[in-house]
């Protein structure tokens, strides 16, 4: 058995042959194998003798099997020039969250620890749900053709994500707390606004649902993302689905090394715009104004991100830049 196995051993010249081989012999059902597995048959002495023999001749062609698929790779090295198999191995890119996918995910869940569900909407929307059920006119400006990709089927890209608080009202019935993620389109393009941007609605409907719960959700939200010590205020503001309206601005101070400043002419940016739900609205889904009320928000994700991070330019979200988009992993 030792001489036909030492003399099949020097013919094998592929890995596949030497796996064939090792199985043949060491492996579970391997000749080797089956008699080491006899050996308990035979008397106390013999199997004394026997079992050391085997058992050397076991090591014995391990240890060969070791040195021959060494040399076989080696070989291989032969065939691909310049094959170092010394060289450590190069660890794979593993890839992160874009930072708008991270800021949303951030404010989807400080809203999801207040209750609000998460919704979506489509993102060809009709001029019903983008405007006339928000009680957005025939005649307001942001109809006008510069703002809004009209689709040759007479459907639009929405221009906000306020369609989903229809689509949402019409589908569900109050009370109701939801906060809606999503892409949102107009044709304006330059460094601080791209054709494509990113917004959140929230939409709160109850029975009790006043104006300090609009601002107190809403304090809670910019000093969970902005930091605890961040203020805000409320300025009066209009949309033509709110009433009353207003726009919220953040106080904001950057710091470094050599100290702190405000972070533009007056320590305060507008982050969002919000308000009472107006009673058009709530008619045109059929709730009943007399019973229900509510408020919505709106904010732009790329705005938030742009302060947070302290970027400059909004194209470079969409760039797809590796140094820009490893530096949030
Ligand atoms: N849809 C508004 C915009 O895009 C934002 C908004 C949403 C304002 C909800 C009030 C209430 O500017």
């Amino acid at each position: 058995l030792k001489q036909e196995a030492l003399k099949n051993v020097e013919t094998l010249s592929t890995l596949e042959e030497l796996n064939a081989f090792r199985l043949k012999y060491l492996g579970k059902k391997g000749v080797l194998t089956s008699y080491l597995k006899k050996l308990k048959d035979l008397p106390l002495e013999e199997k004394k003798q026997v079992g050391t023999i085997l058992n050397e001749l076991k090591d014995l062609l391990e240890e060969i099997l070791v040195k021959k698929e060494q040399e076989i790779l080696f070989k291989q090295e032969d065939i691909l020039p310049g094959l170092d198999l010394t060289l450590p191995g190069r660890r794979p890119v593993v890839g992160g969250l874009h930072p708008l996918t991270q800021v949303i995910k951030e404010i989807c869940e400080v809203f999801g620890r207040l209750g609000f569900d998460m919704v979506q909407g489509p993102e060809v929307e009709t001029e019903y749900y983008n405007f006339t059920a928000l009680n957005i006119p025939e005649w307001h400006p942001a109809r006008d053709m510069q703002a809004t990709f009209y689709l040759k089927n007479g459907s639009i890209l929405r221009t906000h994500t306020s369609p989903i608080q229809i689509r949402t009202m019409l589908e569900r019935k109050p009370p109701l707390r939801i906060i809606a993620p999503g892409k949102v389109y107009r044709c304006d393009d330059d460094v601080r606004h791209s054709p494509m941007f990113h917004q959140i609605e929230g939409l709160m409907v109850d029975k009790e649902v006043s104006f300090s719960d609009l601002k107190g959700v809403l304090t809670y939200f910019a000093k969970e993302v902005f930091g605890e010590k961040t203020k805000v205020r409320f300025r009066p503001s209009y949309f033509p689905f709110t009433e009353p309206s207003v726009e919220m601005d953040i106080s904001c101070v950057i710091c470094n090394g050599k100290g702190c400043r405000v972070c533009s002419g007056t320590g305060w940016l507008e982050i969002l715009g919000a308000g009472m739900v107006h009673p058009e609205v709530f008619k045109s889904v059929n709730y009943d104004v007399s019973i229900w009320q509510g408020f919505a928000f709106g904010l732009g994700i790329e705005r938030i991100a742009m302060i947070k991070y302290e970027i400059d330019d909004i194209r470079l979200f969409f760039d797809n830049h590796l140094y820009f988009l490893e530096s949030f992993k």
